[in-house]
């Protein structure tokens, strides 16, 4: 098996490959004068599994590469290419809210679908469907980054309260809260746009010596959180600790929350962003070794 790992994932491969003690993927990509991708692979993968590593926020930039390097793999013999996308992008706009609007969920699933062979992602906006079989034509495995926040939150935190934004996230939640020994809350949220969004007022009586720590499974613009932050404030209750497991913090989010009030932002490495404090390189090692051994099984059935 070799891992390749598309510009801006090499820390989380190199932790993939250390774990798995894989073989890194040597190729070139760059960008022409005019804008055009260029891609060269500099390692032999005749008959091997390929393995790219690439998270695809800010995903129209890394799609041309991504398909070239998988196509360029095949070309040069890979038996397989999985793509592990930590964080999944195109899951959002998964209906058509105004008339005339493209669902690009389904658009780039068909997309990913065609050229690759198997997809291994972490907890991706899964909410109005009820799994990726439905969106995707390959296999693909979904893994939970609950069982990690858990563990953060109780090496960390003092008496947590988790607090979920929305209904939809109370699933997750409790999750997590069973797992940190912690109890939790869910909160109503209505989102009127892209930078709208209305939270309800939590009844945290019950929890006013603990340490509010706020879940999401995207922060990205950080209005869901700020808004939450500031009801909390209001409250008396201890500044919360935030938690996203992918940090897209758009344009200025992460420095938003902060300044609302948060006591501290943390993230999963997803995406690459300096609130980092949960490695998920391990779960995505097991994972791809897991769908190894069920790949080698086939294999000699
Ligand atoms: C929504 O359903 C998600 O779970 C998050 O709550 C949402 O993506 C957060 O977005 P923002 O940071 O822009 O409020």
């Amino acid at each position: 098996m070799k891992i390749f790992a598309l510009p801006g994932n090499s820390m989380l491969a190199h932790g993939i490959v250390r774990q798995l003690e894989a073989e890194p993927g040597y190729f070139t990509v760059r960008r022409f004068p005019d804008g055009e991708s260029y891609v060269r692979l500099h390692c032999d993968v005749e008959g091997q599994q390929a393995v790219i590593v690439s998270t695809l926020f800010q995903p129209d930039d890394k799609i041309l590469p991504l398909y070239y390097l998988t196509k360029l793999l095949k070309d040069s013999g890979a038996q397989s290419v999985t793509l592990v996308a930590p964080y999944l992008a195109y899951m959002r706009q998964d209906k058509v809210f105004n008339p005339g609007e493209a669902v690009t969920s389904d658009y780039f699933a068909v997309l990913l679908s065609s050229f690759v062979d198997r997809l291994i992602t972490i907890d991706p906006h899964l909410h109005r469907h009820g799994s990726m079989s439905e969106l995707y034509t390959i296999p693909c495995k979904v893994i939970h980054a609950a069982p990690l926040l858990s563990d953060w939150i109780r090496q960390n935190v003092v008496s947590p309260v988790i607090v979920g934004p929305d209904s939809e996230s109370e699933q997750w939640v409790s999750e997590v809260a069973q797992k940190a020994g912690a109890p939790f809350l869910v909160l109503e949220k209505v989102r009127r746009g892209g930078h709208d969004v209305d939270v309800s007022i939590p009844v945290v009586e019950p929890y006013a010596s603990h340490t509010p720590v706020l879940v999401d499974d995207i922060i990205s613009t950080a209005h869901t959180m700020i808004e939450t932050v500031k009801h909390l404030r209001a409250t008396g209750m201890a500044p919360p600790v935030c938690i996203g497991v992918h940090p897209v913090f758009a344009g200025n989010a992460f420095y938003d929350l902060i300044t609302a009030g948060a006591a501290e932002v943390i993230s999963c490495n997803t995406i690459q962003h300096p609130s980092n404090r949960i490695d998920v390189a391990g779960i995505l090692a097991t994972t791809i070794s897991e769908c190894y051994q069920t790949i080698i099984r086939h294999d000699k059935e």
